[in-house]
């Protein structure tokens, strides 16, 4: 069997593919779920300096080839995953990821800080939440990207990665990656879900979900080649030792070898995981290993960034 085992940062994960901050991830239930699971990492919903009903439903529908989601960071609040996270560990003994997104630099500095003495494993802190009204998707503001850098990177010795929008043009590919390079940045997430569409009903005339008079976030099968190009990207654009996870319609053993080609270290699933429940884990995982082996790659390694080009 090739071996999936992979790292973020220093961090050694025992598999390539965990949760994306996002979907069934925000109670202890989910999070113990998790734990016990095949995933190779326990990722939390991303925290808020305080719990948060998230925004009006419907907020969240399935499409097609994925879905479409306005949740407004539905959390319980950073110190109720402090509190939570020695249990976590006992019951996964496996990484713990948390995910951080203040609505302002002293929010994140708060919280980064916070879990810097504790027991997470990683700490990803999110710069690309499309879905509060009146908050920028700060990962689309360079000057405000690095100020936050500035604060948030010097609490501790924990490895700090970025949960990126995804980018669609060369330019802000390398400002992004110019910026990040001068941070002890230790992975990037790339990306967050395409923010800010639309998918109207023209029976009913009417927006699918209700925030934001129904714009929100497209996921699933729709942005995965948007995934594979900011994977790609920022692969060629930074130093080795920044991983890039790769995030953005990750449902079969394929997909994810797709992404390992682009330069992904590991990847997250979201809509895949919504629908399908703990056990998309382990079978993408086979399928992975399946496909590797038809092709005689024996690890990750052995694969990661060497897409072909014509
Ligand atoms: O698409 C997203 N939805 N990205 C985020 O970062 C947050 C989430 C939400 O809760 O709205």
């Amino acid at each position: 069997q090739p071996c999936l085992n992979t790292h973020i940062g220093q961090l050694p994960l025992d598999s390539y593919i965990f949760n994306a901050s996002g979907p069934l991830c925000t109670s202890e239930e989910e999070l113990i779920r998790l734990a016990g699971s095949a995933s190779a990492a326990v990722m939390t919903k991303s925290c808020t300096i305080l719990p948060r009903e998230g925004n009006a439903e419907p907020r969240y529908q399935a499409l097609p080839l994925g879905s479409i989601q306005s949740m407004g960071l539905p959390n319980l609040g950073y110190q109720a995953y402090l509190e939570m996270l020695p249990r976590l560990k006992k019951a996964g003994n496996k990484p713990i990821v948390v995910s951080v997104s203040g609505f302002s630099v002293a929010d994140n500095v708060t919280m980064v800080k916070a879990f810097q003495s504790s027991c997470a494993d990683l700490i990803e802190v999110n710069f690309s939440c499309p879905n509060i009204e009146g908050k920028p998707q700060l990962g689309y503001d360079f000057e405000q990207t690095e100020q936050a850098l500035e604060a948030i990177c010097q609490l501790g010795d924990k490895p700090i990665g970025l949960k990126l929008p995804p980018y669609f043009d060369f330019s802000h590919f390398i400002t992004m990656a110019d910026i990040i390079k001068k941070f002890p940045v230790s992975f990037i997430t790339c990306i967050n879900s395409v923010g800010n569409t639309l998918v109207i009903d023209a029976e009913t005339e009417t927006a699918i979900i209700k925030p934001k008079g129904g714009f929100g976030g497209l996921c699933g099968d729709y942005i995965k080649p948007i995934g594979l190009a900011n994977v790609r990207a920022f692969r060629q654009l930074l130093p080795d030792n920044i991983d890039i996870i790769g995030v953005g319609g990750i449902k079969t053993g394929t997909d994810a070898f797709e992404y390992l080609l682009a330069g992904a270290s590991a990847v997250q699933v979201a809509t895949c995981f919504e629908k399908e429940g703990v056990e998309c884990f382990d079978r993408i995982a086979q399928e992975l290993q399946s496909l590797m082996a038809a092709k005689q790659y024996s690890s990750i390694a052995a694969v990661k960034g060497k897409l072909k080009v014509i």
